[in-house]
C-alpha cells in the first residue's frame, strides 16, 4: 500500500512537510495545497514560495494547480516544469465558497461539457502528450448530487492520467456525512486509470475495512488522520507481514491510537521553531499550532481541560505549559 499526504491548505505548509518527512516516514508523496494562477498574474510569488524546490528539499512533492481555463493550466504547467516537477495535481475537489461560486474546485464539476473540453485541451498538449509532465487529479463525486459521478468518471476515462484521487463526497457535504464507498465501487467496477482513495481514513479500523472492501487499490490519500496522528501510516504499514498481507494476529495486535509522545514533542517543537522564524510575533505562530491542535487533541482524549486552555491562550509561553502538561 502506497500512503500519499494529503493537501490541506494553511496546514501542509512547506515547514509542515519538512518537519513531517524528517520526524516520521511511510509517505510515498506529499501534496502541496493548491496555487491557483490567474489570467494575467501567473501564479502569485506568495504561492509559489510554498512549492520552490530549495523550500522542499529531498521531499517527494506534488503541486496542486486550481483553474478552469486550459491556457492557465498549461502555464502553471509550464512554471511548475521550470522548477524541476514532473507530476502535478489539479483541484477538482475544493468546496469552499469563493472557489466554487467561480467555477473552480468542486463547482467546476457542475459543468461536465466545459471539464471535458478543458481536459481534452490540456491532455493534448505537447508537454503533457510527451509526458514532460504527468496529470493527476483529485475529485469529489458532484456538486450537488452524487448521480453527477458516473458521467464525470465516464469523463476521467477518456484521459491518460497518472492517478484520479477520488474523495467520495459531493460539493455539497463540504466535510459532513460519510464518504460514499458507493460512488468509489462504480469507479473500481469502471475506471481505466489508477485510482487513489481519500476520506476519513483516521484510524486502524477504518483503514481494515476499506481494504477488505477494496483490496484491489493500492494507493490512499490520508489527511485529517495524519495530522492528528503523524505516525499513522508508519502504523498502517506495520499491519503488513513481509509477504505484504496483514494477518489476523496483526489485525488483533493493532492498536488504534498508539504514538509516541517524545517524538511528538520533538516534531511539535520543531514546527514551532520554524513558524517563529518564518512569522513576524507570537500570534501568528500561535494561530498556526491551534489550527493543528484542532486535528491532533483527539490523540488526547482525557485532557478537554487542556484543549480549552490551549484554545483560549494569547502567550507562546502559557501555551507551552499546556503542552508541556499534554505530553507527560
Ligand atoms: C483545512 C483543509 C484544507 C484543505 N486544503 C486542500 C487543498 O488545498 N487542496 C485539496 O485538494 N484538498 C484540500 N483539502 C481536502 C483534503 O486534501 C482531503 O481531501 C480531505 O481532508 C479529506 O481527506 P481526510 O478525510 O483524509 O482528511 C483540505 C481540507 C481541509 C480540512
Amino acid at each position: 500500500m502506497k500512503f500519499y499526504f494529503a493537501p490541506m491548505e494553511g496546514i501542509t505548509t512547506y515547514i509542515y512537510r519538512n518537519a513531517h518527512h524528517k520526524h516520521y516516514g511511510g509517505i510515498e508523496k506529499y501534496y502541496a495545497p493548491f496555487v491557483s494562477p490567474g489570467p494575467d498574474q501567473g501564479i502569485s510569488m506568495k504561492e509559489a514560495k510554498d512549492v520552490l524546490p530549495e523550500k522542499n528539499t529531498g521531499i517527494p512533492m506534488i503541486p496542486q494547480i486550481m483553474t478552469n481555463r486550459s491556457v492557465d493550466f498549461i502555464k502553471a504547467c509550464q512554471v511548475m516544469q521550470n522548477l524541476g516537477y514532473k507530476e502535478l495535481n489539479f483541484n477538482l475537489g475544493c468546496p469552499s465558497g469563493t472557489v466554487v461560486s467561480k467555477k473552480k474546485g468542486s463547482g467546476f464539476l457542475a459543468y461536465p461539457d466545459d471539464l471535458n473540453r478543458f481536459l481534452e485541451e490540456v491532455f493534448n498538449d505537447p508537454m503533457i502528450v510527451n509526458k514532460e509532465v504527468e496529470i493527476s487529479i483529485k475529485t469529489r463525486t458532484g456538486k450537488v448530487n452524487q448521480e453527477e459521478w458516473p458521467r464525470l468518471m465516464e469523463i476521467y476515462n477518456q484521459y491518460p492520467m497518472k492517478e484520479l484521487i477520488i474523495h467520495p463526497r459531493i460539493r455539497q457535504d463540504f466535510y459532513k456525512n460519510t464518504p460514499s464507498w458507493e460512488c468509489f465501487a462504480h469507479a473500481v467496477e469502471i475506471s481505466k486509470v489508477p485510482l487513489v482513495f481519500n476520506g476519513d481514513i483516521f484510524r486502524v479500523p477504518e483503514f481494515l475495512a476499506f481494504v477488505e472492501q477494496f483490496p484491489q487499490i493500492d494507493a490512499i490519500m490520508l489527511g485529517r488522520g495524519i495530522i492528528r496522528n503523524p505516525e499513522l501510516a508508519e502504523r498502517l504499514f506495520e499491519l503488513y507481514d513481509e509477504n505484504g498481507t496483514i494477518s489476523e494476529e496483526s489485525k488483533a495486535a493493532a492498536k488504534a491510537d498508539v504514538f509516541d509522545k517524545k517524538r511528538f514533542r520533538v516534531f511539535h517543537d520543531e514546527l514551532i521553531a520554524e513558524y517563529r522564524d518564518y512569522m513576524y510575533g507570537e500570534k501568528p505562530v500561535l494561530y498556526k499550532m491551534k489550527e493543528l491542535w484542532f486535528y491532533m487533541m483527539s490523540m488526547f482524549p482525557e485532557n478537554g481541560k487542556l484543549e480549552k486552555k490551549i484554545k483560549k491562550t494569547h502567550s507562546l509561553d502559557e501555551y507551552l505549559s499546556y503542552v508541556d502538561e499534554l505530553m507527560v
